[in-house]
């Protein structure tokens, strides 16, 4: 297992690129699935997430080629096996295969995630829903077998808009002679780019980026060229990355609009923030006021960057609260920036940040070590290392190439001090 050496504590000058977002690319690849012919998408990050998702295409049949950062893919020979189960339990974004073999085939054989039994795990909307739809389901020995002997039109309400249940129906029903409609369906763009990337296909799908869609099904969908949005978790994650470090940081190929929350936050809390079409520009030379958050589905404010701005707010000038509403587990960095000497207190769903002036991190001989646990948290230990003073050792880093290409050269780029070991 890798890990980052980091010595902190030099500004961040400079320009980043964004690629493809991960959350986009990973529907749109398993939608490959439902199409005829080939497919090419362009400018794809090769992050470990999507590597898993191609080796499971791979399973099924379908040609993988990588040319010049594009992604191609062929569905000449797709065939209907099962999912190589290693590489479903490695990522979570395997569920969505569920609904494009569905969709394609009328039945699925699929690896539970973790290996769990039906129910229990958070997999309970995507089954509701396409419960709906006809879907039969059983399980037996961690593997869920689902049949769809005959389509059904459907109203579907979903009690929370799970962004992952919301694009499983649109797979599950974007082919075939019903009509489909989610209720309360999750907003996020990935779901529009995905709809997006279906329409283009020949699908027949409206409302997207409403609480409403609706999905007519079409008789056959065709393989095409498309460029998913660019990833505005990463663009998140180095306007945070600058403005807590500090320096003059040009993201570029970024939709403003999709940051629209977390940019109004750093204007407020008094970091500079430039925004053209496609590029954003952060200058920080001072200490930042505090501003609490509270995540939310989009457009609110993003769980997946709710570390990071936690790691801004420890170096503001007040208080400030931040509350987790989407997932139970995302605070489990807490105790490793309470190693730099981060002050904060973890009650519930809130965390509450005392500021203080600088993080602390270890000497050339003895470096902080720091243990992330999962993509995002792992990526704000880094920033914190680079805020410091001191040296640190970020273990976790295999989260990191789940959701971050090559991390250390963007960040070498820029003028830190990190390199991997
Ligand atoms: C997607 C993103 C993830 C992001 C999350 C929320 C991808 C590949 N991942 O994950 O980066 O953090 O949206 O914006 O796009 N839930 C249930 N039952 C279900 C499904 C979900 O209880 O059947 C719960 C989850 O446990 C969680 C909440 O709903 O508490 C949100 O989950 P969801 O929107 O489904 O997130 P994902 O699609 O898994």
């Amino acid at each position: 297992m890798s890990r980052f050496l980091i010595e902190g504590g030099n500004p961040l000058v400079g320009e980043v690129n964004i690629r493809a977002a991960k959350n986009a690319v990973l529907p749109i690849i398993a939608a490959v699935i439902l199409t005829e012919g080939e497919t090419l998408l362009r400018d794809v990050p090769r992050i470990s997430d999507v590597e898993n998702l191609l080796t499971i295409l791979s399973g099924l049949g379908i040609k993988v080629r990588w040319q010049d950062g594009d992604l191609h893919l062929d569905t000449t020979q797709i065939r209907n096996n099962e999912i190589n189960k290693e590489a479903a339990q490695k990522i979570r974004g395997s569920i969505f295969v569920l609904g494009s073999l569905i969709g394609r085939f009328r039945q699925a054989r699929l690896p539970l995630p973790g290996g769990c039994s039906i129910g229990r795990r958070p997999i309970d909307l995507h089954l509701y829903g396409l419960g709906e739809m006809g879907v039969k389901f059983s399980e037996a020995n961690g593997i869920l077998s689902c049949n769809l002997k005959r389509g059904r039109s459907a109203e579907i309400y979903l009690d929370f808009p799970s962004v992952g249940a919301t694009e499983n129906f649109i797979l599950a029903s974007a082919i075939g002679k019903h009509t489909v409609k989610i209720v309360n369906a999750a907003k996020e763009p990935e779901v529009v780019d995905l709809v997006d990337f279906l329409n283009k296909c020949g699908a027949c799908i409206s409302g997207a980026g409403t609480d409403t869609i609706i999905i007519e099904g079409v008789t056959s969908l065709q393989g095409v060229s498309h460029r998913p949005i660019p990833d505005r978790i990463v663009a998140g994650s180095f306007m945070l990355a600058a403005a807590t470090v500090g320096g003059d940081v040009l993201i570029k190929n970024v939709v403003p609009r999709h940051n629209a929350n977390l940019i109004k936050r750093l204007r407020q809390s008094g970091v500079t923030v430039t925004a053209t079409n496609n590029a954003v520009r952060i200058i920080t030379d001072k200490r930042r006021r505090s501003y609490s958050a509270q995540t939310g589905p989009y457009p609110g404010f993003p769980t997946d960057i709710q570390s990071q701005y936690a790691v801004f707010s420890c170096l503001t000038t007040g208080i400030t609260h931040i509350v987790e509403n989407m997932f139970e587990d995302r605070f489990r960095y807490v105790d490793e920036l309470r190693k730099l000497g981060a002050r904060i207190c973890l009650r519930g769903k809130t965390a509450t940040f005392k500021p203080i002036k600088k993080f602390k991190a270890g000497t050339k001989e003895a470096p902080k070590v720091l243990r992330g646990h999962e993509l995002r948290g792992s990526f704000s230990l880094v920033v914190a290392s680079l805020a410091s003073e001191g040296y640190s050792i970020i273990e976790g880093v295999e989260f990191i190439d789940r959701g971050y290409e090559r991390l250390e050269e963007d960040f070498t780029k820029l003028g830190a001090k990190i390199i991997r070991i």
